[in-house]
């Protein structure tokens, strides 16, 4: 089925969405991109062609490929141009209650037999699907930032995601040249579950003063090959992101082992949420260090 799959409809042309829509087309696949904010539109078409051009400039994409890609893909800010989609990947913001209105929507428009996938981070499958006459056609299809880039995507089943609708999935992220991880439909999924409570015991570490935030992060770096230590990655990432997770976490698997540590809230309280706000844990703007 993955490669009846001509027609992807992209939803949100952020980060993720500009980077899923441009893997679609290298694929070959015909691709909508949606979003409600013309910008987003504007500045996704840029950073696609971008990073096309790199790919062939580096000899890791055939110019005329590349082309293609581009030309296949459409933007667009009306869901009703998605009607001819085999498959939505919708990437828009971490919000249950707008993913749910966008999915009820969504299965008002497209055909009887698309599927509509979430790149959500935390939200549960199970629970989105039920916004929709379609739940054994709901799957999670969680790509890692960037997605040109990073190899793997977590498939995530809802209870009631069909067998078709799982190896059709995968089947299409394989043509994305992507390696597939399956996960049951719990918070956190497979990575974000060992991921962020690593994070967080990064930030008990610091908190009750075992080691400075250097020695943490080159501790786990070198001591367990990691390309970077945990307090950067966090910073990377966005401390508010990891904090929303291990609420997530928290609420979802109902153990205190997931609350987050003090001192990541009192960060994100302060509006240190990272690199994307020139401070986090490290300071990136260019006053002095902390
Ligand atoms: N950023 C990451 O590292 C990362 C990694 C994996 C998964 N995710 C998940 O991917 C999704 C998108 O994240 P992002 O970082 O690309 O966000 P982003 O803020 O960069 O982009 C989201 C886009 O969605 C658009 N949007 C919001 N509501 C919309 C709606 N109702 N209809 C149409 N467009 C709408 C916004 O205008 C924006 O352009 C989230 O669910 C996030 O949890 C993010």
């Amino acid at each position: 089925m993955g490669a009846e799959m001509k027609v992807v409809g992209v939803i949100g042309a952020g980060q993720m969405g500009a980077g899923i829509a441009q893997l679609a087309a290298v694929s070959g696949a015909d691709v909508w991109i949606l979003d409600k904010d013309v910008g987003a539109l504007k500045n996704a078409k840029m950073s696609i062609y971008d990073s096309v051009q790199r790919f062939v400039s580096k000899g890791q994409l055939d110019k005329e490929v590349g082309n293609n890609a581009i030309a296949r893909l459409q933007y667009t800010s009306n869901l009703e141009d998605l009607r001819s989609a085999d498959i939505v990947i919708e990437a828009i913001v971490e919000n249950e209650d707008v993913k749910k209105k966008l999915f009820a929507e969504l299965d008002k428009i497209v055909k009887g037999s698309a599927i509509l996938a979430s790149n959500t981070s935390s939200i549960s499958i199970t629970r989105l699907a039920t916004s929709t006459n379609r739940p054994h056609q709901v799957i999670g299809m969680h790509f890692m930032n960037p997605p040109p880039i990073m190899k793997l995507v977590e498939i995530i089943r809802g209870a009631d995601t069909s067998d078709e609708t799982f190896n059709a999935t995968k089947k299409l992220a394989e043509r994305f040249g992507k390696i597939v991880v399956c996960s049951k439909d719990y918070s956190g999924f497979i990575v974000n579950r060992i991921l962020m409570p690593m994070i967080n015991e990064a930030f008990h570490a610091l908190y009750t003063g075992v080691a400075t935030k250097e020695d943490i992060d080159a501790g786990m770096k070198l001591g367990t090959n990691q390309p970077m230590g945990p307090l950067q990655l966090a910073d990377f990432i966005g401390l508010d992101v990891c904090l929303s997770i291990m609420k997530v976490l928290q609420a979802g698997l109902g153990d205190i082992k997931y609350a987050p540590c003090p001192l990541l809230v009192q960060y994100v309280d302060a509006g240190r949420l990272g690199k994307k706000r020139g401070i986090g844990v490290y300071n990136y703007r260019k006053s002095p260090k902390l």
